[in-house]
């Protein structure tokens, strides 16, 4: 079950080159390709002759061909060639999926309707003006930020990684290494909580408290820092700015606050009910005296990704080993349990 029409991340724009991507999405099996004229597509992975991925295929000016037989398919998943036969039937095209190319981040529309059939054209029709692009991720295309990122696979249900980010009390557990920190601070640092529509918004802070490691490294810091933790929760995507200044020396609540800053987007992708496409980039300023350090920043904090990883997969085997009982719920599941009211809701009203 997933929430239906809406904006997914299907791949990074980097990940389109010369080759097709194979990618199932929400169960749906589609191939990404890149053509050679620089369009992005997205067809559902399969060639409508005798049924080769077309993702086993290859790339060319115009579309994709087939490996098999050669059959070429244009972006709008209609066959333009048959080898060696003149005529093409109109049935001869594969379900092609609305996609859009924007902050280097590959969005496709997924509706209910994709799937009922070939020549249906997927999501062609966003329900309201407000669908008809995708989010805008300013802090990839902000001069004051370095961004890198990369794609995780999961062996676990989407919501245990929207629960892992809605709740950022385990970086003193879990990150102790890079962005963690006292444990005791992280559990006990004032939260609030609050939700609208389709979106959750959770604000932390951690005021006059020791930088963790990897805010040392980036930043020259007089000494202890006040911090912030910003979560917004979209049902495909989270957007978390986290960042710190030195102790009392500006306000948490002013936008425009400088200091350090880490600015992270997180598309969340089901693949299937029990796995998940993780789509992570983060943004950071650097200091003039330290110019250098966003690759550092971003190196850490692919590893602190990995420790969440490792974490999540533990949790859902054992899941999947006692049952899927929920258990108990304590003060920081406030976030993670409006985000699943939100999925329950949405999915109850929307067959997946
Ligand atoms: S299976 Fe694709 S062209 Fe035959
Ligand atoms: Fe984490």
């Amino acid at each position: 079950m997933y929430a239906m029409n809406r904006w997914y991340v299907a791949a990074f724009a980097w990940e389109l080159q010369d080759k097709p991507v194979a990618r199932t999405l929400l169960n749906r099996p589609v191939v990404l390709f890149r053509t050679r004229n620089g369009q992005v597509a997205a067809l559902e992975d399969r060639c409508c002759h005798r049924s080769l991925p077309l993702s086993c295929g290859t790339v060319e000016q115009a579309g994709i061909r087939c490996g098999y037989h050669g059959l070429l398919y244009e972006p709008g998943g209609q066959c333009i060639e048959i080898p060696g036969q003149k005529v093409i039937p109109a049935k001869a095209r594969v379900v092609s999926y609305r996609v859009v190319e924007r902050n280097q981040i590959i969005w496709i529309w997924m509706s209910e309707e994709a799937g009922s059939g070939p020549g249906f054209k997927a999501g062609a029709e966003p329900d309201s003006e407000s669908d008809s692009e995708p989010p805008e991720i300013s802090a990839h295309d902000d001069p004051r930020y370095k961004y890198g990122g990369g794609v995780f696979h999961y062996d676990a249900p989407y919501q245990l990684i929207h629960d892992n980010l809605l709740d950022l009390s385990h970086l003193g557990y879990v990150h102790a290494r890079t962005i963690g920190g006292n444990p005791k601070l992280h559990m006990a640092a004032p939260t609030k909580v609050e939700s609208a529509g389709e979106q959750v918004r959770v604000v932390r802070w951690l005021k006059d408290s020791e930088p963790p490691a990897t805010y040392a490294a980036a930043w020259p810091f007089k000494g202890r820092i006040d911090r912030w933790q910003e979560i917004d929760f979209q049902v495909s995507y989270l957007a978390i700015w986290t960042g710190a200044v030195d102790v009392d020396s500006e306000s948490l609540d002013d936008p425009g606050r400088g200091g350090f800053h880490m600015r992270g987007f997180h598309g969340i992708t089901p693949e299937t009910e029990t796995t998940t496409h993780y789509f992570w980039t983060l943004a950071s300023n650097a200091h003039p005296d330290r110019p250098d350090v966003s690759e550092m920043v971003c190196r850490q904090t692919e590893m602190t990704f990995e420790e969440d990883r490792l974490i999540i997969e533990a949790q859902h085997r054992n899941i999947c080993r006692f049952g899927s009982q929920h258990g108990l719920d304590i003060h920081v599941d406030a976030g993670p349990n409006r985000a699943r009211r939100i999925i329950e809701r949405l999915t109850s009203r929307e067959p997946g």
